[in-house]
């Protein structure tokens, strides 16, 4: 989804945030008014295949006329994060937004903010309102260690108190049980973190009975529980058969192929892109969020635009 009006922006600065996470400073050429908390920048990025749009959170809301995106390295991705590497003061860009799709809730509920790697992000503005707000909340950020989790410093000493960081190479895990046991009835969740852990969340968020609406996530559809790997998929029906590389979503392969399928979100949200499995020589890797742990169990039906077999072959009917 694009943020509207394409806009090109000057990169201040690029800084390190953390090991593999850059902090880039992009000035407009005319200041934005100040976005939502939440808000995130849609960025043409250059790769080989041409350019593609990537959405960053904001890390702050540039006040100052400034707006700072951190972006994470993905070795396994398709070249965009490199790229947004590469960029150095005085690079232009192309941007379009502040686009606002992880907003606060209007209410004064108690919240919980549940951030996991680079889904800090978002919840760095999100605090930063709810304490503005005098609001009831809380903070779980999940990450490798401290000295790998950016911000991490910054939340505690902004937010002191009310930060817990679960390091996973100190024992420290998120249980989404706990989490969600620690948001107040009637109170919201807010999730920015990887496939996984949103999935998981919102099945307790949804097996003890709470409001749809008052679960609020990002997603980013990087993860999987298999390690990314070729394959082919074959449409029956229309007696196609291409490759998907490493990089690339079973949708755009098919598209590039010309076949037609529906999509919206690209982000396993919507479950628009489904198609139907009729044959696969291996699991599929689900990396979406919408379908049900029953349907992702049967292993029918899959989200092109994020999910991946983990085998050499699926014959799809869409
Ligand atoms: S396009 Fe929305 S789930 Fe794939």
């Amino acid at each position: 989804m694009s943020g509207g009006t394409q806009r090109v922006a000057t990169v201040e600065a690029r800084d390190e945030a953390a090991p593999d996470i850059a902090l880039i400073t992009l000035r407009l050429p005319t200041p934005a008014p100040v976005p939502p908390p939440g808000s995130h920048l849609d960025v043409t990025v250059r790769l080989p295949g041409g350019d593609e749009t990537r959405s960053y959170s904001l890390v702050d809301l540039g006040h100052d006329g400034l707006l700072r995106i951190a972006v994470r390295r993905r070795r396994d991705g398709r070249g965009g994060s490199v790229w947004m590497h590469s960029l150095t003061p005085g690079d232009e860009v192309q941007v379009a937004g502040p686009v606002d799709e992880f907003p606060l809730n209007p209410g004064s509920a108690p919240s919980v903010l549940l951030a996991a790697g680079i889904g800090i992000t978002p919840v760095l503005g999100l605090a930063r309102a709810l304490r503005s707000r005098s609001s009831d909340y809380r903070i779980v950020y999940a990450g490798r260690s401290c000295e790998h989790m950016a911000f991490a410093q910054e939340l505690e000493a902004a937010h002191p108190g009310l930060v817990t960081l679960a390091e996973s190479t100190r024992g420290g895990r998120v249980s989404p049980a706990e989490v969600v046991a620690g948001v107040p009835r009637g109170g919201v969740l807010y999730v920015c973190g990887p496939m996984g852990l949103l999935r998981d969340v919102r099945q307790v968020w949804q097996q003890e009975g709470r409001s749809p609406a008052d679960l609020r996530f990002e997603t980013f559809g990087t993860s999987g529980d298999h390690p990314a790997r070729p394959y082919q998929v074959t449409v029956e029906r229309l007696g196609v058969t291409v490759q998907v590389p490493v990089g690339t979503s079973m949708l755009d392969a098919l598209q590039a192929a010309g076949v037609e399928i529906m999509y919206d979100c690209l982000r396993g949200e919507c479950g628009l892109c489904r198609v139907r499995i009729l044959e696969s020589d291996g699991p599929v890797d689900h990396r979406d969020v919408f379908l049900s742990p029953r349907q992702r169990a049967e292993g029918r039906q899959m989200c092109a635009c994020v999910s991946r077999i983990a085998g050499h072959g699926v014959t799809i009917d869409c």
